[in-house]
């Protein structure tokens, strides 16, 4: 590493340590194939293979620097609805090979899912859960979410559904069932229910656009908003962004 650049990380960590910390990061990962264009590469897929790899790094990072929980948006529904199928696949095969192996072998965290699992090929899907599976003992460690073919709205649709399926279950009419209706059912009926809001959510690329992700979660966040696409994104990134958020954290509480 670069001298400046562990200087100016190591007065990063230092200027955090007195400043309040987030305790969930969400993270768009957006501008792997403008990343891949930049770099001369001819196949823009391969952004994807350095943004998969580029996310084990970013994981170290957030756990380095005490954040507990994170949200990684991996694709969104309409992206694999949307592109290629060419590229669907190889995204697919990225979530499966690279970052579902990677949480097994990381205990830093304990896997969850958010998403239509309906949306992946079931080799993906199934890689997915069983990495669930294997990270759900993990109890002292980090949680980390992967969305993938995630969509906000569709989140609480899917929510509202389980709140109406509990309520049919159970016999109640749906006047009632309307009329009790409170936030906590809708969050009780989340992809991943029982987490901490994310406190702050990066976006990279310069997109300045929430476009569809945690609809629900992030109505409070912090938003930070990085030029850098998703590859380029560095530690130092990271840490200016818990910087600000401390600091806006703080004016807000003076
Ligand atoms: C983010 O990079 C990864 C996914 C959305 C799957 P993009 O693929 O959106 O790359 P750009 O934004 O077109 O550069
Ligand atoms: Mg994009």
């Amino acid at each position: 590493m670069n001298p400046l650049y562990r200087l100016y990380t190591h007065k990063l960590r230092r200027q955090l340590a007195g400043l309040p910390q987030p305790q969930h990061v969400a993270i768009v990962m957006d501008g792997n194939r403008r990343w891949a264009r930049q770099a001369g590469l001819d196949d823009v897929r391969l952004g994807h293979r350095f943004g998969a790899h580029h996310l084990e790094q970013f994981l170290a990072w957030s756990a380095r620097a005490g954040v507990r929980c994170v949200t990684a948006w991996v694709a969104s529904a309409d992206n694999i609805k949307r592109r290629d199928p060419a590229e669907v696949d190889y995204l697919m095969q990225l979530a499966e090979t690279v970052l579902a192996k990677h949480v097994r072998r990381d205990h830093r965290w304990r896997l969850h899912v958010a998403g239509q699992l309906d949306l992946l090929p079931d080799s993906t899907a199934r890689a997915l859960k069983e990495a669930v599976e294997a990270t759900r003992d993990r109890h002292d460690a980090g949680d980390l979410t992967i969305a993938i073919g995630y969509s906000g709205r569709l989140e609480v649709v899917d929510a509202v559904r389980g709140v109406l399926d509990e309520a049919a279950a159970s016999g109640r009419e749906l006047s009632e069932v309307a009329a009790e209706l409170t936030e906590e059912d809708i969050s009780r009926h989340l992809y991943v229910p029982g987490l901490p809001d994310p406190d702050l959510v990066i976006r990279t690329s310069g997109e300045l656009r929430m476009s569809d992700f945690l609809l629900w979660q992030a109505t409070r966040s912090d938003i930070e908003f990085c030029d850098l696409n998703w590859p380029a994104f560095r530690e130092i990134d990271l840490l200016r962004a818990l910087r600000t958020y401390g600091q806006r954290v703080l004016e807000r509480s003076s």
